[in-house]
């Protein structure tokens, strides 16, 4: 599977953008990844809230979703 197919999910309801999440979206595409802006769900107290093929990033920044992909991969290889 190559990056763009990748499901990722960014948060972009009130309280995950006001914390970054809508920067962070920008530099996931410019890395190429392909971004759903998603809604809020409930896990503002932890945001910004990223998910990567519906696995949770909580307080999420570039290399935690970096390191989240990398870990889909490796349980998708085994
Ligand atoms: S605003 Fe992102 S989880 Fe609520």
């Amino acid at each position: 599977m190559n990056k763009a197919q990748l499901k990722i999910e960014v948060c972009f309801g009130p309280d995950c953008s006001d914390k970054g999440s809508r920067e962070l979206a920008k530099e996931l595409e410019a890395l190429g990844y392909s971004i759903i802006m998603g809604d809020c769900r409930s896990q503002c107290a932890n945001s910004p809230l990223v998910l990567v093929e519906n696995l949770s990033v909580v307080t999420a920044t570039c290399a935690k979703v970096l390191g989240k992909i990398e870990a889909w991969k490796t349980s998708e290889d085994s």
